[in-house]
């Protein structure tokens, strides 16, 4: 058979070991933040029946009307590899009866995501999110709440040059007057305004206001704002969250034509970009979404959530040159002659049961070979066991940092290396 080499598919990223010490610090710093928030992780399934897509992020957003990776299964069900985590979550309220829990229902999840989009630098089409929900709760100190999370994520993480970017988008009760001025507005232009935008006059007027397209940012400039035509409530709750948002000193920006790119949201939307990524500079997207719960089919409940993209930040990281630690390197590592690997694997066990990291060689190399492997992989210690050593039963440990060696008699080596602070 002709030989064939395998590439990633387009648009899809492997995330290699060298990046791996940003994921882990990634995750390990927002699990702990969601704990301390009152969080209870959620692991979801990676495919939903489509219609849960369809209906929670919306039929004419660009996720389910362009993105989604849909198949159908064996029996001719329509699935989807999940665009997001919401729908999900969400489902899962409904399905568990999680109604019944003491509110706010707080939930956490992370993996991968897939979405065909155009791929760039920080745009994939399999990606991975830090999601957050929070079900059952009006009050606006959880939007602040969530925006917490996201500030204390990016705080614990050292970023620099994050702006947070606010809006709120109204309800059912306000928004359909607004989109009804906002469509008047835009029909009085059409002859300016780009194909995707005629196309939005009436499929998705919100999305008017995140046309990119150079052509159509005038015109986005003098378009009416939702601000000004909120309910009461809404704006009540806007005033609230500002207010909140103002007691803890946290900077922000009010963004009038921040709608976000999926149907679901009601009342605040939020943004986090950072400095540094270029166009794809969100680094996490959120908002409240009152009526989505009824629409999957549960007791009307309100919630509010937000999802952070884990590569975006990495490459956010990468390009502000924010430090993280190393991930743990093996302690201790034997250099030997192969008739020492009978006592080696003994060795090795033992110090794998303490919960130190042991390596041996391999095969049958030069004590060269042996410490050049050593030296890359950034061992603390060298045990040596050549001819010499295993004639006296006595090790040859060397100080990786400081070359030092020591000869320590077998009988000993085990109580002298567990001995060691290594955790
Ligand atoms: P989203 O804004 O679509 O919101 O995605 C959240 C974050 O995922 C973005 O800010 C970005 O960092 C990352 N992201 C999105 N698309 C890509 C991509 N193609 N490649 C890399 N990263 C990407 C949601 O998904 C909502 N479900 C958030 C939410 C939760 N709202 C309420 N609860």
């Amino acid at each position: 058979m002709a030989k064939q080499k395998f590439q990633s598919p387009k648009g899809v990223k492997d995330i290699l070991p060298e990046d791996q010490k940003y994921l882990q610090r990634i995750q390990e710093v927002f699990s702990h933040i969601a704990l301390r928030y009152g969080f209870d992780r959620l692991d979801l399934p990676v495919f939903e029946e489509t219609a849960l897509y369809q209906r929670g992020v919306g039929e004419t957003t660009d996720i389910v009307e362009k993105e989604m990776y849909t198949f159908l299964d064996r029996s001719e069900t329509s699935m989807t590899l999940r665009p997001e985590f919401t729908a999900g979550v969400l489902r899962s309220f409904v399905q568990h009866g999680m109604a019944s829990l003491t509110k706010p229902v707080k939930l956490w999840s992370t993996g991968p995501i897939f979405r065909y989009e155009r791929p760039q630098a920080g745009r994939y089409r399999q990606f991975h999110q830090l999601n957050a929900e929070a079900l059952g709760e009006l009050d606006p100190v959880l939007d602040l709440e969530i925006m917490s999370i996201a500030w204390d994520l990016y705080d614990a993480l050292n970023f620099k040059g994050l702006s947070f970017q606010i809006n709120s988008i109204g309800c059912p009760k306000c928004r359909p007057g607004y989109l009804d001025t906002l469509k008047a507005y835009y029909k009085k232009h059409f002859d300016t305004i780009c194909d995707d935008c005629k196309n939005r006059i009436d499929r998705n007027p919100l999305r008017l206001l995140d046309c990119k397209n150079n052509g159509c940012q005038q015109i986005i400039q003098n378009a009416p704002m939702i601000s000004e035509h909120l309910c009461e409530e809404c704006n009540d709750h806007f005033t609230k969250v500002k207010l909140y948002l103002d007691t803890l000193s946290r900077p922000y920006a009010i963004n009038p034509r921040l709608v976000r790119g999926l149907d679901y949201y009601t009342k605040t939307v939020f943004e986090v970009w950072a400095d540094g990524i270029g166009s794809q500079n969100a680094v996490c997207g959120g908002g409240r979404y009152d009526g989505l719960v009824e629409l999957l089919g549960g007791q009307p409940t309100p919630g509010v959530g937000f999802a952070a993209g884990i590569e975006r930040m990495i490459f956010a990281m990468q390009q502000q040159k924010i430090e993280v630690p190393e991930l743990q390197t093996p302690e201790i590592y034997f250099v030997s002659i192969p008739d020492a690997k009978v006592q080696i694997i003994k060795w090795i066990q033992a110090l794998r049961s303490q919960k130190i990291p042991a390596l041996m060689a391999m095969g049958d190399r030069s004590f060269k070979a042996q410490f050049r492997e050593a030296n890359r992989r950034n061992v603390k210690t060298v045990i040596v066991i050549g001819d010499e050593e295993l004639k006296t039963q006595t090790a040859t440990v060397k100080n990786m940092q400081t070359s030092d060696q020591q000869q320590i008699p077998f009988s000993s080596l085990m109580t002298h290396l567990v001995k060691k602070e290594y955790y």
